[in-house]
């Protein structure tokens, strides 16, 4: 595997040479997102796959993201530069009991937060991701009743920004869970004035101080609008990267975990891929996602619902 200039060389001549079109998630590493051709939120990731010509998608983010992108787009090749990137929430989500959870609630419909495994996307009514959720929420008739998962974070959020009662499954994202609330209220005391951003998957301890509460794209343009010098950002602190790159003079600072630091908010499955493993994959053409047509069509109608109502 080459190495520095020539490692960018390598990706490059090898994104041509595949036709591939790398798309990745803010929460990569800073030079994996400067080599993507799109970095984006999970709404956007999944536009941009089911909308490309390339030949091949070398998706930098997470399995169910690559996932969603081969439900998007099965005629193409999907390359995930390491398989073992997962996500806790749909660890938390294992489709044999999200099916007996929802067969005990046949009144209500499973409205799914995209971090979550094929198969129960395939049991789902309709996916959201958290840039989309409250449009789409905004639209289901106040008498249907509702099951939300995995993120009980993201739908105790929503319940409370709607006032309407959801059963929510008890997952967690780790990253998110680890931020502190008294690290943040002493960073706060050190930068009274630094609004606080903060993305729904973070537990209410840190919600409730926050400023602005959206995904990661919505967290981005509120960088770019907020009044002052300091932000301080509650969320996986990768995406600082585009903000230092958008707004030089000001000061980003990422929300603290228990240690005082944000370092324990890196994602773990987000790290797992690299600039070396991306080369691999575009020579190699693996590690593919490749998913079984019957579940693929299933889990294709809840997240083509998602398209349609978000807009
Ligand atoms: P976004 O859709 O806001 O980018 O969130 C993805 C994610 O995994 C957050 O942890
Ligand atoms: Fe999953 Fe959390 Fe990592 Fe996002 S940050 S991919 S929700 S573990």
């Amino acid at each position: 595997v080459p190495t520095g200039a020539d490692l960018l060389a390598e990706i490059d001549r090898l994104r041509k040479e595949r036709n591939a079109v790398i798309l990745a998630h803010y929460y990569q590493t800073a030079d994996i997102q400067d080599i993507a051709d799109f970095v984006g939120d999970s709404l956007e990731l999944s536009r941009k796959a089911a909308a490309t010509d390339a030949d091949v998608i070398a998706f930098c983010g997470v399995k169910f993201m690559a996932d969603t992108a081969k439900i998007l787009s099965p005629d193409k090749i999907v390359i995930l530069p390491d398989m073992d990137a997962g996500c806790s929430l749909e660890d938390s989500c294992p489709p044999e009991k999200f099916r007996a959870f929802r067969e005990a609630h046949p009144d209500h419909i499973a409205l799914t937060y995209i971090n979550c495994s094929t198969e129960v996307k395939a049991l789902s009514d309709v996916i959201v991701t958290s840039s989309s959720a409250e449009t789409i929420l905004a639209q289901i008739p106040p008498e249907q009743k509702i099951i939300f998962g995995p993120d009980r974070h993201l739908g105790g959020y929503l319940s409370r920004k709607f006032n309407r009662e959801m059963l929510l499954w008890p997952g967690v994202c780790i990253v998110h869970e680890a931020f502190s609330e008294t690290e943040l209220l002493k960073l706060k005391e050190q930068y009274p004035n630094a609004p606080i951003a903060a993305h729904p998957e973070c537990p209410p301890t840190i919600i409730d101080h926050a400023d602005y509460v959206g995904s990661t794209s919505g967290i981005l343009k509120f960088a770019q609008e907020f009044e002052g010098d300091t932000l301080i950002v509650a969320t996986e602190p990768h995406i600082i990267h585009q903000m230092e790159k958008a707004l030089p003079e000001k000061n980003f600072i990422g929300a603290p975990g228990a240690d005082g630091n944000c370092s324990c908010n890196i994602c773990p499955y987000m790290a797992l891929n690299t600039m070396e493993k991306l080369y691999v994959a575009l020579r190699d053409l693996e590690p593919r996602i490749e998913i079984e047509e019957g579940i693929r069509l299933k889990a294709k109608r809840s997240l083509d619902r998602m398209l349609e109502m978000a807009g």
